[in-house]
């Protein structure tokens, strides 16, 4: 492995939004026209609810300074406009039927995860506002082709800084190729900036480091050390 771093009216009921099994509706739409809009997740024994809400706000990507962005694409493409019938975005619980671990399956050991468990980390993430984890979906097959994620570490030191950490990069063997991976590095790199953190670091295998260096990674001086207690 090697180390890199960079410096109120009327309501409607909506029924059958995406569930893992049972028909236990899952939305409520409040009211007055507007933008105005209730999440109300109901839960049968056997039955958990997975829907759009976004892992984080998806403001955060259409505001990032793409004039910043260090590689170059062709044809062109933005967090925006990623590509025909592809779209850029937050990760969601929905997500887990669109073949999100199908994906990340390509990259490393992913286990037998149930709903509960996919629900349970993906709220903990929420909560925390650090993780910032994104999809490329592909609109025509309702399924993910590439991920990334961005963590971001409180420190004490470097003034109460923040450190960013890119993690499972990953493009469906069918796509890749197209940019993806590029655009999700460009995308979490700006953002890490954008969120204020004073460097951002990953851990990439040696065949990949002319990738990285791209977006401006550096292989560190530092050696990537690891203890496993399991796979
Ligand atoms: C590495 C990976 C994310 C790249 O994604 P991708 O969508 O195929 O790559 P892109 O099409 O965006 O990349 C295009 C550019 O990067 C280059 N590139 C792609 N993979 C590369 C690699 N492993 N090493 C060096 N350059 C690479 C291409 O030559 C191309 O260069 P160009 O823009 O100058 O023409 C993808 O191959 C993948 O998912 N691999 C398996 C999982 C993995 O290894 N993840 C990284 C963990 S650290």
């Amino acid at each position: 492995m090697c180390h890199m771093s960079l410096g109120g009216g009327d309501t409607q009921v909506e029924l059958g939004v995406s569930q893992v099994a049972g028909p236990v509706c899952a939305l409520v739409f409040a009211s007055s026209g507007k933008e105005e809009i209730i999440w109300e997740r109901l839960y049968a024994a056997d039955t958990m609810i997975l829907d759009e809400t976004p892992l984080f706000d998806p403001r955060l990507l259409a505001e990032l300074d793409w004039s910043q962005n260090m590689v170059s694409f062709c044809p062109a493409i933005s967090p925006v406009n990623p590509g025909e019938s592809l779209v850029l975005r937050p990760l969601c619980t929905s997500d887990l039927n669109r073949g999100f671990y199908k994906v990340l399956g390509q990259l490393t050991n992913v286990g037998d995860v149930t709903a509960e468990q996919f629900i349970g980390k993906f709220e903990h993430m929420k909560r925390s506002g650090d993780y910032f984890a994104v999809v490329v979906e592909d609109l025509n097959l309702g399924q993910i082709v590439a991920t990334a994620t961005l963590i971001t570490e409180h420190k004490f030191i470097h003034g109460c800084a923040k450190r960013g950490r890119i993690e499972e990069v990953v493009v469906s063997d069918e796509c890749r190729g197209k940019q993806l991976g590029k655009l999700l590095l460009s995308v979490l790199t700006l953002l890490s900036k954008a969120l204020g953190c004073y460097k951002v670091t990953l851990e990439c295998k040696p065949p990949n480091v002319a990738f990285y260096e791209k977006f401006g990674y550096v292989a560190s001086e530092e050696t990537y050390m690891q203890r496993r207690f399991s796979d």
